[in-house]
């Protein structure tokens, strides 16, 4: 017995002895080097560098930007030195105008320690944890959040023998939030007890482009609310505000529209596979306070067929024409066909209905995104319906007379919308400016004859060697740019398309010009779903953040330690990021470049 415990008591010695060496060896393994890296320390590098207990610790504030993501547009200046705190000792004072901007301030506070949270490795509690008092400046009452939203944010970090002060300033709700997603970038998990912080901080910060968006397709593939509600996640990590919600299309209409349950009833793949009103509005909400608003597309007169097809059969003849219809390649350009049809008034009445339910679910300033491309004139010009009413209407078969009606189609659900807002809204004077994706009908020479500058945004979706984003810049129209050949996140899936690695979607560079209102990563999911969107998201949408945000000068080369570690941040907050490197790499900074 007695020898039995002698030697208990050994081991347990020999255990402890162990595990002083190694904390003492790994607490201060990690240096930041001259060139930025975070590397182990060899012989060759004793000297007085400071010394970090992890790769993490030592990314908080190695190279100008340490761990933020996207970087800062004004000053950033990172303390090397920590203070390990205990998440719980988190303090928090918002003062803000009214009501409704300090309640926003308070979720935003419970998404932060949400957030935080998940960067605890080990247990997080730390009885000897000083406080941290996280104060929120916010001067604006406005909830608004549009083109015009000042989302920027002052932010200042430092420690005394009593306690660490943050202390936050904005002059909105969403720049307030913005700053503490760059604060929860201060923050990593330790190896010991607590978390660690950047001991002092001061970052000025705000965006170069007001749209930073992300299309999501849920009408090819249909995608759960969980999996929505997790985009939104990825995309307040990395400060982008637009969600670009393409819910319907020729595929499916899985959108609940109360005025008219026949869209959703003939159009979705299934009853469970629809988004509800109040699920629509809840993502809405969700969105919202998370700094990202949601501009739903209603595609037409293309992409839309299942859905429209019970007009006949309720007396209001056809709305949409080529439905389904085969062999497709002869009406249309991706399979099924459809095309909504531009002589029927009913259309219209039921585009209408659509209208007023969408602009009650959404945000009052919020506006829509009309589509518009890719029209195939020869499923209208085969269709007699259409052909016999056009010569009836003194129009001739001529692309032109086609182009017109196209433009007629855009032009009546515009007075819609506009009928709708302003009935809804009295209180917005300003007619709202609609999107429209870039056509044969936006080609610089025919767009001024059909579409005013004042009221429709072109999302350009061209390859970057292309000059249409400059030709409609100089015709004075706002654009908002989807460079095919960087952007569009669905290529290397299908026909000769190639994948877009991160860095090929960082690298692409944009103009910086008042009508640029920034950019947008796209997902079309013919060749995506639930089960694998997020790696096909993620983290190459984060790199398009950084270049909406920051417009950087440096080339994806020098920012892929920061960015690695913008992807580990995602992972530890439950997205499901692509693989972009070998671990090896990851963990032998600058041994893969
Ligand atoms: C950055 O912070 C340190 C420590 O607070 C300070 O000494 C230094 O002047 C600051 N640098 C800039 C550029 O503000
Ligand atoms: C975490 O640490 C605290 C303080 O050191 C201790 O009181 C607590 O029991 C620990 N919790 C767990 C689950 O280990
Ligand atoms: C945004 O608000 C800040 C104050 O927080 C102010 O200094 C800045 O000028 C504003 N920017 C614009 C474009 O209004
Ligand atoms: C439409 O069809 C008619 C005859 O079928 C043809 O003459 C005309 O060129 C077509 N229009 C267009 C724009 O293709
Ligand atoms: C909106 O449309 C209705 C019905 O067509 C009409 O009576 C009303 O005058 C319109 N309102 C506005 C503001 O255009």
């Amino acid at each position: 017995m007695a020898i039995i415990s002698a030697f208990l008591q050994l081991t347990i010695v020999v255990f402890f002895l162990i595990a002083i060496a190694q904390t003492v060896e790994e607490s201060a393994k990690w240096i930041c080097t001259s060139t930025d890296l975070c590397v182990v320390d060899s012989a060759a590098n004793i000297g007085d560098a400071k010394r970090f207990e992890s790769q993490n610790d030592c990314r908080l504030s190695c190279g100008r930007y340490g761990a933020i993501w996207p970087m800062p547009t004004g000053d950033c200046n990172l303390s090397n030195e920590r203070v390990r705190f205990d998440p719980w000792k988190v303090r928090f004072n918002v003062v803000a105008p009214d009501p409704a901007t300090t309640q926003y301030l308070r979720e935003s506070n419970r998404i932060f320690v949400s957030n935080m949270l998940k960067e605890c490795l080990r247990n997080c509690s730390l009885p000897t944890s000083k406080e941290v008092y996280v104060k929120t400046t916010v001067s604006s009452n406005s909830l608004v959040l549009d083109w015009g939203t000042n989302e920027t944010y002052q932010l200042s970090l430092r420690t005394t023998e009593m306690a660490t002060f943050v202390d936050v300033k904005a002059q909105t709700v969403y720049g307030a939030r913005h700053a503490l997603e760059t604060l929860s970038n201060l923050i990593t998990g330790s190896k010991e007890n607590g978390l660690l912080l950047v001991k002092a901080a001061r970052v000025r910060d705000g965006p170069i482009y007001p749209h930073r968006g992300l299309l999501l397709d849920t009408a090819r593939n249909f995608m759960p609310l969980r999996v929505i509600s997790r985009v939104l996640d990825g995309m307040a990590a990395s400060k982008m505000n637009v969600l670009h919600w393409h819910v319907v299309d020729s595929q499916s209409f899985p959108l609940e529209i109360t005025r008219v349950p026949e869209l959703q009833q003939f159009g979705a793949y299934g009853p469970d596979l629809v988004y509800s009103r109040v699920e629509t509005q809840n993502i809405v909400r969700y969105a919202r306070l998370r700094g990202i608003r949601i501009i739903i597309e209603i595609d037409g007169p293309s992409h839309a067929g299942n859905g429209w097809q019970w007009g006949p059969m309720s007396g209001l003849g056809n709305m949409a024409v080529c439905v389904n219809q085969q062999p497709w390649r002869s009406y249309c350009i991706e399979p099924p066909c459809g095309q909504l049809n531009p002589l029927n008034e009913n259309m219209y009445g039921i585009m209408r209905e659509i209208y007023e339910d969408l602009a009650e679910v959404n945000a009052p300033e919020e506006t829509i995104h009309m589509g518009g491309d890719e029209v195939f004139i020869p499923c209208w010009n085969r269709t007699d319906e259409i052909t016999r009413r056009m010569r009836d209407t003194g129009y001739d078969l001529s692309l032109r007379s086609f182009y017109k009606l196209w433009a007629e189609f855009h032009q009546k659900n515009l007075d819609s919308w506009d009928n709708v807002t302003q009935r809804q809204y009295a209180r917005n004077p300003i007619p709202k400016s609609v999107i429209l994706w870039s056509s044969h009908l936006t080609d610089p020479d025919i767009i001024v004859e059909h579409l005013p500058k004042e009221r429709y945004i072109i999302q350009t979706w061209v390859e970057s060697d292309k000059t249409l984003n400059n030709d409609l810049l100089l015709k004075g129209y706002r654009i908002i740019v989807s460079t095919k050949d960087a952007w569009y996140l669905d290529h290397g899936f299908w026909g000769r398309t190639e994948y877009h690695n991160w860095k090929k979607v960082y690298d692409n560079r944009m103009e910086v010009h008042p009508l640029v209102l920034g950019g947008e990563v796209c997902m079309w999911s013919e060749f995506v779903d639930q089960s694998s969107v997020e790696a096909r998201i993620w983290p190459r949408a984060g790199a398009a953040a950084e270049r909406l945000w920051a417009n950087p000068k440096l080339s994806s080369l020098l920012v892929q330690t920061r960015f690695l570690r913008y992807r580990e941040r995602l992972l530890s907050r439950g997205i499901k990021p692509d693989a972009v490197i070998p671990k090896w790499c990851v963990l032998n900074e600058g041994q893969c470049l």
